[in-house]
């Protein structure tokens, strides 16, 4: 930026040589102090050559326009794009002393940043493709069982049943462990509301219960409180990438006989004490949706190595159908079938999930390295033991306005989400809370997500987060 920077008394040449520096053909010419008044671009060189001036002769301050087009630091973005048009392409930005401390150039591609975007770039649409010649297009197919074999081996587990999203496979786990009306199945309050959806649709009674203040998983203590004689189950989330407190969990299920439904749809990869995440309880549930680690575009697991939830589960897919007899049904059962096609996708997905977890995890460190001046904002923790993945990188923004912040962040082209909200403070699921969960109420006000894509311009999020220190105390 520095070279596009030309004194007004430099000579013709220096003003070529600072239009010429940087791609965007444009000088910022500044006075003694360094203070822009005035912005020529190459046209206005042009114009300069026909009437006559010579390369070694100075520019002159009645060369330039003093009501040039600029913006000051604190205007966000959607003001400083509409101070461009057909003619002002580049708009210097000034500090409070006029002097240069960036410039925006429009850029017709400027879109807004996306909070996920899913990476085809392997071998994606070879397999699909190949899938696709091959007309096995529907749900049986090559790719169906090398997805189940190669998903179920990587989380540890002897079983993988494919089935079409994150929220039929926890459903249809619930389902395959008999389940249903009269019994109770435990839920964290902070969680993506297709965790409590499918114990309602399964015909059990959700149980809510408050999440831990450093993990922002279940709370294993707030469990305890809430069994019962009814309970048949818990569904652990491992929200967000982080690995819930596994060990507790399953001795308080062994103590009460009760199934652990792992719902692992944000946390591809992740390990609790070595382990593999989803090789824990006694199911666990994936969701390939296409904001998720790995995709399929829509698309879910169920992992077990239970031989005979295994079968059921199979069953249970294929309308209830049985394997030995065609067209004869022992269970009322559903189609939630995987495709082939999905399925291929899959199986590329799955072949670079370690440099896709890596990535993720750097542009994390990124995004903490940017904003570290920022006192507000928190970041998740890494707990000892846990491997946590990143799923959407998350950020606290403690004693802000998040909803503001959220606003701020969408005016400077970042899209961002805000957390869950807490299951029990919505109308349709807050009779199923017993007590207060005031953990996740202070988490699901403060957090939100930011983009966690491969080209993050973070000097926009940068800009953001300044308006957010100023404009939202
Ligand atoms: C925790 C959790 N469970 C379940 C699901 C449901 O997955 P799907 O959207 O594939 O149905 C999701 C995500 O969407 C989720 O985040």
């Amino acid at each position: 930026m520095d070279n596009s920077i030309c004194r007004y008394d430099a000579p013709m040449r220096g003003l070529l040589e600072a239009i010429n520096e940087e791609p965007i053909g444009t000088a910022f010419i500044v006075d003694e102090e360094q203070k822009v008044f005035g912005v020529l671009t190459d046209g206005d060189f042009r114009r300069m050559l026909l009437n006559g001036r010579s390369l070694e002769q100075p520019l002159s301050k009645d060369d330039i326009n003093p009501s040039f087009v600029f913006a000051t630091e604190d205007e966000r973005f959607e003001e400083v794009l509409k101070k461009t048009d057909t003619k002002v392409r580049v708009v210097p930005i000034l500090n409070s002393e006029g002097r240069l401390v960036n410039y925006f150039r429009y850029d017709h591609n400027v879109k807004m940043m996306p909070v996920a975007e899913p990476k085809l770039n392997g071998n994606e649409f070879k397999y699909l493709s190949d899938a696709f010649l091959s007309t096995w297009i529907s749900s049986a197919g090559a790719y169906i069982n090398r997805f189940e074999k190669d998903f179920s081996e990587y989380c540890g587990t002897n079983h993988g049943v494919a089935v079409s999203n994150g929220t039929v496979a926890i459903h249809l786990a619930i389902v395959a462990m008999g389940i249903g009306e009269g019994d109770e199945v435990i839920v964290p309050d902070l969680t993506f509301a297709a965790t409590i959806n499918a114990v309602l649709h399964a015909g059990a009674t959700p149980v809510i219960v408050d999440v831990d203040e450093e993990s922002w998983c279940i709370s294993p203590q707030a469990i305890k409180e809430a069994v019962t004689s009814k309970t048949k189950a818990i569904i652990p989330v491992h929200v967000y990438g982080q690995p819930c407190d596994m060990d507790a969990i399953m001795q308080i299920a062994s103590e009460n006989n009760l199934y652990v439904i792992e719902d692992a749809a944000e946390a591809h990869g992740a390990e609790f004490k070595g382990k593999r995440v989803g090789g824990i309880g006694h199911a666990s549930t994936f969701s390939f949706f296409g904001n998720k680690i790995i995709t399929t575009g829509e698309g879910g697991m169920v992992l077990t190595n239970s031989d005979e939830l295994n079968n059921r589960m199979r069953v249970l897919r294929d309308h209830g159908m049985s394997k030995e007899k065609r067209y004869w049904h022992d269970h009322v059962g559903f189609n939630y079938r995987m495709t082939n096609l999905q399925a291929a996708i899959g199986c590329a997905q799955l072949e670079r999930i370690e440099s896709i977890l890596k990535t993720r995890s750097e542009i994390e460190r990124n995004y903490v390295q940017t904003l570290s001046q920022y006192d507000f904002a928190g970041w998740q923790q890494n707990i000892e033991g846990n491997r946590r993945v990143t799923w959407l990188v998350c950020v606290m923004l403690n004693g802000k306005d998040r909803d503001n912040a959220i606003k701020i962040l969408r005016e400077n082209g970042v899209d961002a989400r805000p957390f869950f909200y807490q299951l029990s403070e919505m109308p349709v699921y807050s009779k199923y809370a017993t007590k207060p969960c005031l953990v996740s109420s202070k988490l699901s006000k403060c957090g939100l997500n930011l983009p966690t894509i491969d080209n993050v311009e973070f000097e926009r999020v940068s800009m953001a987060f300044q308006q957010i220190a100023i404009d939202n105390p």
